[in-house]
């Protein structure tokens, strides 16, 4: 710790001292452009999971897409390639993709919650999310997408500030910072699940249907 942090936490001062320098980061991560928020993750080291991880993920796809599907966090095949969605899961959401003709390398953009794999996948930990969280916040805002797929509970709860279940945020328009948003399953849950494809398909279909009423002006149906 530096002498001024260490006079602080004499001052008993330090906890409110950190909580500026978190603000006054995220401030500055939310005026980012894509090349300046691209390096700011490459070379992030804001949280534990950097010292346990090969590369960083930022992101793939269309930047002008209008959709925007968000997972958790890279797992090891993502970790080894520095891509979103590669591994098992990623197949299971290209093959769903495909089925409304749309790909990773067209018409849509998939991010992460956490740009970092957590070791032996474990669950996102509380402070990860919110040290990462402008990150996703900054990509949505260049985004601005037409809608937002949150892909399992950690996506969802993430965006929507909520610990809400899957089941009961399923088939509603949420919305996130005035873009849409419609929760489903995460495509690893629906390897699996099997069954629960179909409901994943739904919402598919739903999502599908919002942005349709978005680009003809309507309002979502919530
Ligand atoms: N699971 C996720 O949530 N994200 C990935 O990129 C891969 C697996």
């Amino acid at each position: 710790m530096s002498r001024r942090g260490e006079i602080l936490q004499e001052m008993g001062l330090a906890p409110v001292w950190r909580l500026r320098t978190g603000v006054a980061q995220e401030s500055e991560i939310l005026r980012m452009d894509w090349a300046q928020l691209k390096a700011k993750v490459a070379g992030c080291t804001d949280c534990k999971l950097r010292a346990g991880c090969s590369r960083t993920v930022f992101g793939v796809g269309d930047e002008k897409a209008q959709w925007m599907l968000v997972g958790e966090a890279p797992g090891s095949e993502e970790d080894r390639l520095g891509e979103p969605f590669v591994g098992q899961a990623g197949k299971l959401l290209d093959n769903m993709l495909a089925a409304i003709s749309l790909d990773r390398g067209k018409g849509v953009y998939i991010a992460n919650v956490l740009k970092c794999r957590p070791p032996g996948n474990r669950n996102p930990e509380p402070d990860e999310v919110a040290k990462c969280a402008p990150h996703l916040q900054r990509q949505i805002e260049l985004m601005r997408p037409k809608l937002i797929l949150a892909m399992g509970r950690f996506a969802a709860q993430a965006l929507l500030g909520t610990d809400a279940t899957i089941a009961s945020l399923r088939g509603k328009v949420h919305q996130y910072a005035g873009v849409p948003l419609v929760v489903t399953y995460h495509p690893a849950y629906l390897l699996r699940n099997l069954p629960d494809k179909s409901k994943a398909w739904a919402d598919l279909v739903f999502a599908r249907k919002t942005i349709a009423e978005e680009n003809r002006g309507q309002s979502p149906i919530s």
